[in-house]
């Protein structure tokens, strides 16, 4: 080969591995100075939950690592009734107040988890004042208004969109039978959201549920959402909480749903995304809080780390995902993942109790995973 060019080979190889490594480069300042949240600038929102232990503890290591990845955070469970309001006339604000301030100090979107669920409530919310017996509409809506107005109010400016109303439907059978419906109707959601939306104006309101692929229980929430805007009843957001597997809900099917809640008129919010590794049961792949299903060593198969070809299929269902996510950027608001590292997941003891596994973005050391990289890496290839 003559001299010029080979010299002209060489310039060029080492042209291209320059291009490749400043790429490498730029992928990594973004992801060791920045994070998710930034990289996602312009298209959503990334969010996590914070859980109860981080915030009592102060968990330094993991609030500066939600503060650097993230750019939105959901009250994992320091504002459910039961925790914020665990009876009448007694209010714990210190952990959701420890929350406000931190999302305060960082600039972060706020999102109140949830205002009515019929899980999770204060044990003597249904009860009748007078100690026997159900409690009467007229108490309990009164009860509804007082927990509303409070807690909203508290927040005001601070909460950027409460979950009003979190899983009232059925899966197949309309309206969840819960003592909400069966003591004051299905009106009591709308009740919900006018307290929420007359006490902060401003806050986006929200549905959230899960199972949102199912298209029974997509178009029952879909219908519901276009009569209250219909009449005027202020519903801003349909969260799709999305406790998925590795291999369901297809795409397919979750991409439907988006589509009908966008066409009801709504933002959609993917609130509380993780992908279960684990093998199943009958039963395992609800979201159901009741659901319980007894442990066995078979059903925990990675007690000491997930095998590599596994760490790759959750990588592919994480890119697979977001993909879909970015395709419906405008539509999407949100996309917050249910907790931040695998050591605090609920999935360890759901709906198996004591498992170890690994539906999250970062490991039990709190490092990113190969899933993170194909989540960043979706933003860094183009
Ligand atoms: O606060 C008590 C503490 O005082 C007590 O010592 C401890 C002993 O078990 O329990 C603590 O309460 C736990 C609570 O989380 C706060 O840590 C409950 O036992 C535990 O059941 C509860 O689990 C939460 C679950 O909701 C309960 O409904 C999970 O952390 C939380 O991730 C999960 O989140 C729900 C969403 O709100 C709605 N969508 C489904 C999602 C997953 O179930």
């Amino acid at each position: 080969m003559p001299m010029s060019r080979r010299r002209f080979c060489t310039q060029s190889m080492a042209a291209l591995s320059l291009a490749a490594l400043s790429k490498k480069r730029a992928l990594a300042e973004a992801l060791g100075s920045t994070g998710l949240g930034d990289l996602y600038r312009g298209d959503f929102l990334i969010g996590t939950a914070v859980s109860n232990r981080t915030l009592e503890t102060q968990d330094r290591g993991m609030l500066d690592l939600i503060a650097r990845e993230f750019s939105a955070v959901t009250a994992e469970n320091c504002m459910k009734w039961g925790q914020v309001h665990p009876e009448a006339g007694r209010w714990e604000w210190e952990l959701p107040d420890r929350l406000v301030r931190f999302a305060s100090g960082h600039g972060m979107y706020l999102l109140g988890h949830t205002l009515v669920w019929h899980s999770q409530t204060a044990r003597d919310l249904f009860q009748a004042p007078s100690g026997g017996g159900r409690i009467s509409r007229d108490d309990l809506l009164r009860k509804m208004e007082e927990h509303i107005r409070t807690l909203v109010g508290r927040y005001k400016g601070k909460v950027a969109a409460w979950d009003v109303v979190n899983e009232a439907v059925d899966e197949d059978k309309g309206w969840r039978r819960s003592p909400w419906l069966e003591i004051l109707g299905p009106e009591f959601l709308e009740r919900g959201f006018h307290w929420a939306h007359e006490v902060d104006p401003a806050a986006r309101l929200l549905y959230n549920d899960y199972n949102m692929h199912n298209p029974g229980k997509a178009r029952f929430v879909a219908e519901f959402v276009r009569d209250f805007k219909k009449r005027g009843v202020p519903i801003h957001g349909v969260g799709m909480q999305a406790h998925v597997m590795l291999d369901s809900p297809t795409i397919a099917e979750l991409e439907a749903s988006i589509r009908l809640f966008a066409d009801a008129g709504v933002q959609v919010h993917i609130t509380e995304l993780d992908v279960d590794v684990l093998p199943g049961r009958e039963g395992s792949a609800t979201s159901e809080i009741s659901t319980r299903v007894g442990y066995s060593a078979e059903l925990n198969p990675w007690p000491d780390g997930l095998p590599a070809e596994m760490e790759r299929r959750l990588a592919r269902r994480y890119e697979e995902l977001f993909r879909l996510f970015l395709k419906y950027r405008d539509r999407i608001d949100r996309v917050t993942t249910w907790g931040t590292s695998d050591d605090e997941t609920w999935k360890n003891n759901f709906p198996v109790p004591g498992r170890t596994n690994y539906p999250l973005l970062f490991d039990r050391k709190k490092q990113p995973k190969g899933a993170y990289r194909a989540v960043a890496a979706l933003k860094n290839s183009g």
